[in-house]
């Protein structure tokens, strides 16, 4: 199959065609996804929560990042694989988030990197472009700002979806290939999406985006306890996986297993 390529992206636009993204850390879940004909696989600053056990998105260093971005593009044949800057690995300069970005594609491999902000942001966007290097943008709720945002809550409400509209321009005059919305109104992310030339990839931002991304631990109901009410749960792994444990310990404590087929003599 041939590799998706961000023209690829803008095409489905251009043809009303709807595509599906999900996050993936490791090899099981990129190859899967890629062989089920995902498109673009994000390796979010999401693993800070989803891989790694921290708190928040704050935490998690582009160390800690390179090596799951190395292991999704190495288990890819076809999807376009995106890398996120984590939290301060961007937001100094323009120059530090091309640096970032650099390493993300040398040592990752990624096929593009994805950062978090505005208009603010546009200069870094255009210093990662003009390297060589096509860049996602991140707008509405950004979980790095989690503490100057006030928490997980909805953004561009009101006369702010005018400000998240010109957030969204700049990064498309910038050089962006495409931008997520995140726990934006549906009015305004349609409004949004209809006016730019790129992308729009929805997350908690109704039904006329361009596409829809999902964490997918979220998506295949492994993460335990209250999802947010853009999730939806497509499996019970969680469940899955308990009910697997719990057969393979008691049949380890009742001499159940090993049976005689799994028995060398
Ligand atoms: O890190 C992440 O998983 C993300 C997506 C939710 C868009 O940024
Ligand atoms: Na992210």
């Amino acid at each position: 199959a041939k590799r998706v390529r961000v023209h690829h992206l803008r095409e489905m636009k251009e043809r009303g065609e709807p595509w599906p993204m999900l996050t993936a850390y490791d090899m099981y879940t990129a190859e899967l996804f890629d062989e089920a004909g995902i498109p673009v696989l994000l390796v979010g600053d999401s693993a800070s929560n989803n891989v790694y056990g921290y708190e928040s998105s704050l935490p998690v260093t582009v160390d800690e990042m390179v090596p799951l971005v190395r292991a999704v593009t190495r288990s890819v044949k076809r999807a376009l694989v995106v890398a996120d800057l984590p939290f301060g690995s961007y937001q100094l300069s323009p120059e530090q988030a091309l640096a970032t970005s650099v390493r993300m594609m040398k040592e990752g491999r990624a096929h593009a990197v994805k950062l978090e902000g505005g208009r603010a942001f546009a200069p870094h966007v255009k210093a990662i472009t003009t390297a060589g290097v096509p860049v996602m943008g991140h707008i509405g709720f950004t979980p790095q700002s989690e503490h100057n945002l006030g928490g997980y809550r909805v953004q561009g409400r009101g006369d702010a979806a005018g400000d998240l509209l010109e957030d969204a321009i700049a990064l498309q005059e910038a050089g962006a290939f495409a931008v997520v919305m995140e726990m934006v109104p549906a009015e305004a992310a349609k409004r949004i999406t209809h006016e730019l030339a790129i992308p729009t990839v929805g997350i908690g931002a109704g039904p006329d985006c361009d596409a829809q991304v999902l964490v997918w631990q979220d998506m295949m109901g492994l993460r335990s306890g209250r999802a947010p009410r853009f999730v939806k749960r497509y499996a019970d792994l969680a469940g899955i996986m308990k009910g697997a444990v719990e057969q393979f310990a008691s049949e380890v404590r009742g001499r159940e297993f090993p049976a005689p087929e799994h028995v060398f003599h």
